[in-house]
């Protein structure tokens, strides 16, 4: 009896342990994942080449998911929305700690969304490039870096995820004050080797699904700048 309760317990506190331990690798960041997977589709074809994974530009990704307020609706269809431009310099930059004077300009925009979380395999090439258009983006030559973001709204779906492009200079652009990726949660985004542990729980443990059986929805949106 003893050692039953005894391997029970041991079991837990290996189950407690092990969960955040996977979840500091810097592969279970979905947003890394999904960089990775646009880069091979770009280096894949002649004369386009991978793209710098900015956290900055990330974090604005992810800050620009954020305005949305879980609204699937508004990010494609009759419905669309866009944040104004002014957002960007007065609270997107500054919420990521990005220096405002170190801002490059967009080439280019993917967003999606779906009531269901999908790998982010998955997510490139079943939410946001589903048509030429999205890859004559993901292949544009004005592109010189990347930074992508996803997250869940309110701990559960529907998930966003969001890809910016930017004609900046590597890490002078997009600059974090004093060169530290500063975390936001929820959410993860690319290029800061972000373990993503603090949003561990809204990948693998989607408490709130069942609020979304019956509506499922897809959304997405792709422009050049
Ligand atoms: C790139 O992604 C698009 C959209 O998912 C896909 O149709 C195409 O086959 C991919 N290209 C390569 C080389 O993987
Ligand atoms: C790159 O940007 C320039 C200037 O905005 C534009 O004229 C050109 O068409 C763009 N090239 C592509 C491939 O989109
Ligand atoms: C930018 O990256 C280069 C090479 O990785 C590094 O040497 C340099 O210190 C970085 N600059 C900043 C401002 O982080």
């Amino acid at each position: 009896m003893a050692s039953i309760s005894c391997c029970a317990l041991a079991c837990i506190v290996l189950f407690y342990v092990s969960v955040p331990v996977s979840a500091h690798k810097v592969t279970d960041n979905p947003a890394d994942k999904l960089v990775a997977e646009l880069n091979s589709n770009r280096t894949a074809r002649k004369g386009s080449s991978a793209l710098f994974n900015n956290p900055g530009l990330a974090c604005i990704a992810l800050q620009y998911i954020k305005a949305y307020g879980g609204d699937c609706d508004s990010v494609g269809g009759k419905n669309a929305k866009k944040p104004p431009d002014a957002e960007i310099a007065e609270t997107f930059a500054p919420n990521c700690g990005v220096e405002v004077s170190s801002l490059a300009p967009f080439t280019g925009r993917l967003l999606g969304c779906q009531s269901k979380y999908i790998q982010p395999k998955q997510a490139f090439s079943d939410i946001l490039v589903t048509n030429d258009k999205a890859l004559e983006i993901v292949h544009n030559s004005n592109h010189s870096e990347v930074g992508a973001g996803v997250s869940g709204a309110d701990g559960g779906g529907p998930y966003f995820w969001c890809v910016l492009f930017s004609n900046g200079k590597g890490n002078s652009s997009f600059a974090f004050e004093g060169g530290v990726a500063k975390s936001t949660r929820p959410g993860c985004y690319s290029g800061a080797n972000d373990d993503c542990s603090g949003s561990y729980s809204f990948f693998r443990h989607p408490r709130l699904w069942p609020i979304l059986v019956g509506a499922f929805i897809v959304m997405s949106y792709a422009s050049l700048v």
